[in-house]
Order: structure tokens, then sequence, then C-alpha cells
């Protein structure tokens, strides 16, 4: 029997009760739904990160950051999760970003995210998304790159999405990544690599 994909669940925020860990908390769930065809892990370190300078990435790596290329190169997809700050991505959370950049662990790997904002919302925290994951040379999954809004309406209560519909949606795109087979797989017989 062959190991389910692993999928690194990134989350931009940092607030108690944040409503994008909440969508990778229920991505969790989802995933854990029988018949587990994959498994996920919640990233917690984005608090223990320190601010990045180009002076302390070379070895030995400062210890968060150390963690952080493990948990990537570990992942065999990553979904992120993230909100919208001032028109682009949580400062924290690029920061993260910016400790991949220096790293071959990223390289490749196919990423998707969820944009859980209120409909028309948070699209300069894809765009700059975006921007920075094509630096990093992650492969993004156009097909994992989703509008899914999530109000305080759908939660049950346990804090993760009980919504049936939105559940469905998350392990859609937990599907996607889980089964990207690479741009010139059986997927994209025309060779559009879905990026
Ligand atoms: C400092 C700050 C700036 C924000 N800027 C934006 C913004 O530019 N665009 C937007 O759509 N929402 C913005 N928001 C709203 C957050 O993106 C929104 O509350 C989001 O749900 C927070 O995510 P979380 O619940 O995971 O923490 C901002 C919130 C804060 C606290």
């Amino acid at each position: 029997m062959t190991t389910p994909p692993l999928i690194l669940l990134l989350s931009g925020s940092l607030r108690a009760g944040s409503s994008n860990e909440a969508v990778l908390r229920t991505a969790q769930a989802v995933a854990a739904e029988p018949p587990a065809r994959l498994r996920t892990v919640l990233y917690d370190g984005l608090a223990t990160l320190p601010h990045f300078n180009p002076d302390d990435d070379a070895d030995p790596l400062p210890g968060p950051v150390a963690g952080l290329r493990a948990a990537i190169a570990g992942a065999d997809a990553i979904l992120v999760c993230t909100p919208e700050y001032a028109g682009t991505l949580p400062g924290s959370f690029k920061n993260l970003l910016d400790w991949t950049v220096g790293g071959t662990e990223i390289g490749d790997k196919p990423v998707g995210w969820v944009n859980a904002a209120a409909p028309g919302r948070g699209g300069g925290a894809e765009a700059t998304l975006r921007t920075v994951l094509g630096y990093t040379g992650a492969a993004v999954v156009e097909e994992a790159c989703v509008r899914i809004p999530v109000s305080g309406a759908m939660y049950g209560g346990d804090g993760t999405v009980a919504d049936p519909e939105v559940r469905a949606r998350i392990g859609e795109v937990l599907g996607v990544l889980a089964g990207w087979d690479g741009p010139d797989g059986p997927d994209h017989p025309d060779g559009s690599d879905g990026v």
C-alpha cells in the first residue's frame, strides 16, 4: 500500500480565531474523512520565524527556518489560506515566503490557495501571492487556486466550516493538489501546465 500524499497547510494569519486557519482546519477534517486518500499537516511555526535577513540564510539556519524548510521538503503539495492586509499579504506571511526563496524545497512543489474573503475581496493578497510564489519557483496549480467565501454563519461548533458545499469545494482543491502530476502529466495533454 502506497503512502497517501501529504499536503502542507500554510495559514497567513496569526490571529486567534482566524477564519483562514479555520478553512485549513476544515481541510484537515475533510482529508481525514474516509476513505482518507491524503494526509495533511497544519504548519504552526509562523509566529516563530525570525525577520528575514539574507545574512542569516546560511547554515546553520535559524531553527524555525530549518523547520519550515523541512516541512516544505516533506510535503507533496502546499495549500495556502491567507487574509489580505492593506491590499496585500500580511507581513508575517510574506516573511515566511521570503525564507523559502533561498531554499530549494519549494521549487516545482504544487501550490494552491483558498481565498476565503468575502466576494470581491482579497484579490490583492492573491495577486501578491502569485507574484511571490513565482519568485520561489513553486508550481502554482491554477485549478487549486480558488475563491471560497466563508462567513461566520458557515461554522460548526468545532470551529471548522460545517457548510457542506464549502467542505466539498475544499475537498476538490485537496484532490487537485494531491493528484497533480506535473506540467506534462496526462491531466494536461496539451502541454498547458495549469499554471
Ligand atoms: C490591518 C488589517 C488590514 C486589512 N486589510 C484588508 C484589505 O486590504 N482588504 C481586505 O479585503 N480585507 C482586509 N482586512 C480584513 C481581513 O483580511 C479579514 O478580516 C480576514 O478575514 C482576516 O483573516 P483571519 O480571520 O484569518 O485573521 C484587513 C484586516 C486588518 C486587521
